[in-house]
């Protein structure tokens, strides 16, 4: 049922710079600008705030640990506590065998974490989270916030309950003032709620500060994106209180980041952005994946018409290769959400327009499982079918909202059994989600395997199905590195003691855990079932090399070889 949004909230302190019209007419300068603008910006800032001395980050995920691991490499002089209700996943953090895979990431945190190289520790990983928030003077929050799986809004909305239940954990807990960071994303006007009950819940005397600094790092290129981001967005009230708590963060990143990549906005247009930048990135993948299933029919190939289009500037190259479909725990909930904000605003048109975009995702994840069953004579009885990846995508183990999840279910359900293999993708967390996609969890366990290397996978298989784009699936250009090697800061306190190395960046590919190279397609071949049919779901096979090796193989985007197109515009 659709519901509105609670008034604006009013100001409660007078607008130091920036007044309330100001933010209206979107005309609302940067931290930079209210310094003196562009050119000031090595200045000293004008605004007078508070130095952020210790960080409390509550929630040890794929997003609070790396940003604040980095963050904490960055600053030296800032202690940086990461908070967490798992014991296990703390002590994951707290040992070399991190609870995720991320290029590069253990690097970061053992510089900051290890005490070593003369350098003392200032990256610190606890269960005591009513500590760490007693502490800090600035926390971030950084939870899920997953669709709602009951009650109103249920499939769509955000679900909440973590990030009110860490915001009321604060309330109880802090005796002195702070500034809130909302890291996680949320829906539009959540600083809001959250403020009412902070000052319903909190001790006598104690002010806090809500700022909403969202996250665009992408999973996979996390490091990557944390070192040189696009920008750092941070949302404030325009109050005096406001503009200060925001100027205070805009120092953490300001040791790392230009100065004019760190914008600041209202809070409301912050919180928005995040959830509009996500819907945006999968709109693009959605819509090239629309064209795609236009070019399996007409034998246009996909990626050519991606190229075109991706040369004209006001297009852009990125995002725009066809694939499987999206995953992860972000793009479709994000969406969901959007799309109820504007439910609930009585915009059903707008609603429909952004929810239109996971549909396309579920159709071409169920048109790709066609795809698969009709090349195979319509039949999955007593066939094997290999799964080359699990994960959302490349580079992470993170397998929520794998695209893998619905095909293996898809296979499943017509008779076929499953070996998959994965570098990174953890075995209870691809159980876990099979057995939560699928009605009959012993129907799982009796059909799927998962497999150490790609050759077990394949064995006796009358198929592959490439989900995630690993590179060493690829037979496309050879294997530039194997890891990037990572040379320990020398000396204390100087360039090389808190910034990384360039070369960090520099990894390009990244090969398997399991077998430390690329798959070996010919011994691949050898212990197949013939015909071997390769379906590639992320278009990252040269399909002539294993054409030569008695391969049939079906892209993304384009009509499989030998296969007839027939384009009747009157039916
Ligand atoms: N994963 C991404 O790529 C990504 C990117 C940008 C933004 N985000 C957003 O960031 C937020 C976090 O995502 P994530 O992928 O890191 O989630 P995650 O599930 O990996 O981690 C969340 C962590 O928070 C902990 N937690 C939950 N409630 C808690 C509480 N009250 N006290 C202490 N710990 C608590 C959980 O135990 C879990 O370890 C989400 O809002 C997400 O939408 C994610």
């Amino acid at each position: 049922m659709p519901g509105t949004l609670p008034a604006f909230l009013h100001d409660y302190e007078e607008p130091l710079v920036v007044s309330t019209s100001q933010i209206m007419d979107g005309n609302i300068p940067t931290i930079a600008g209210v310094y003196g603008g562009k050119r000031a910006r090595d200045q000293i800032p004008k605004v007078d705030h508070k130095k952020i001395k210790k960080i409390c980050c509550i929630g040890a995920g794929y997003v609070g640990g790396p940003t604040c691991s980095v963050i904490a490499n960055k600053n030296p002089d800032v202690a940086v506590t990461i908070v967490d209700l798992s014991v296990r996943r703390i002590e994951a953090w707290q040992s070399d065998d991190l609870p995720i895979h991320e290029p590069n990431l253990l690097e970061v945190v053992q510089s900051a974490r290890d005490d070593r190289e003369g350098r003392p520790a200032n990256l610190f990983f606890s269960t005591d989270i009513d500590k760490a928030i007693r502490e800090a003077d600035c926390i971030f929050v950084s939870v899920n916030t997953p669709t709602k799986s009951l009650g109103r809004g249920k499939g769509r909305a955000s679900e909440l309950s973590y990030f009110e239940s860490a915001i009321r954990r604060i309330a109880d807990v802090a005796t002195n003032d702070k500034i809130i960071v909302e890291k996680s994303t949320v829906p539009v006007r959540t600083a809001e709620n959250m403020r009412e009950i902070l000052m319903a819940n909190c001790n006598p005397g104690v002010k806090f500060e809500i700022l909403s600094n969202p996250e665009f790092l992408a999973e996979g290129t996390a490091i990557k994106n944390l070192l040189q981001p696009d920008r750092i967005l941070i949302g404030s009230l325009s109050t005096q209180a406001g503009i200060r708590a925001a100027a205070s963060l805009v120092d953490i990143y300001a040791a790392w980041v230009p100065r004019e990549k760190i914008i600041t906005t209202s809070l409301w247009s912050s919180e928005l952005a995040k959830l509009a930048a996500n819907c945006l990135l999968a709109q693009r993948i959605s819509s090239i994946n629309a064209l795609s299933a236009i070019c399996e029919s007409t034998g246009a190939n996909v990626a050519e018409v991606s190229k075109a289009c991706g040369l004209d500037s006001r297009i852009g190259p990125k995002m725009l290769s066809a694939s499987v479909g999206f995953g992860g725990s972000c793009l479709k909930k994000d969406i969901l959400s959007l799309s109820y904000i504007a439910e609930s605003l009585h915009l059903p048109e707008v609603a429909a327009y952004w929810r239109s975009i996971n549909d396309i995702n579920e159709y071409q994840k169920d048109r790709f499982a066609r795809r698969i069953v009709a090349c195979l004579h319509h039949s999955l009885e007593k066939k094997k079918i290999a799964i080359f990846g699990f994960a959302f995508k490349k580079d992470t183990g993170d397998v929520r909202e794998s695209a893998a999840i619905s095909i293996v279910h898809d296979l499943i359900t017509e008779g076929a059994d499953i070996g998959i293999y994965d570098p990174q993708a953890p075995e209870e967390s691809i159980w876990f989600e099979l057995e939560a996609a699928c009605d009959n969890p012993d129907l799982v366990r009796s059909r799927v395997k998962i497999h150490n290397t790609p050759y077990e996978a394949c064995d006796g298989a009358h198929a592959i199905v490439i989900v995630t784009e690993w590179d060493e699936f690829g037979n496309k250009t050879p294997v530039a590195s194997k890891k990037a090697t990572v040379t320990p800061p020398a000396t204390p306190r100087t360039e090389s003691a808190t910034s990384l190395p360039s070369k960090l960046l520099e990894a390009k590919e990244t090969v398997a855990k399991a077998t430390g190279t690329r798959v070996e397609w010919e011994r691949v071949a050898g212990v197949m079932k013939k015909p071997m049919y390769v379906f590639d779901g992320r278009n990252m096979i040269e399909p002539q090399n294993l054409e030569d090796l008695g391969f049939k193989v079906e892209g993304i985007g384009m009509a499989g070889r030998g296969r007839k197109i027939v384009v009747d515009l009157d039916s």
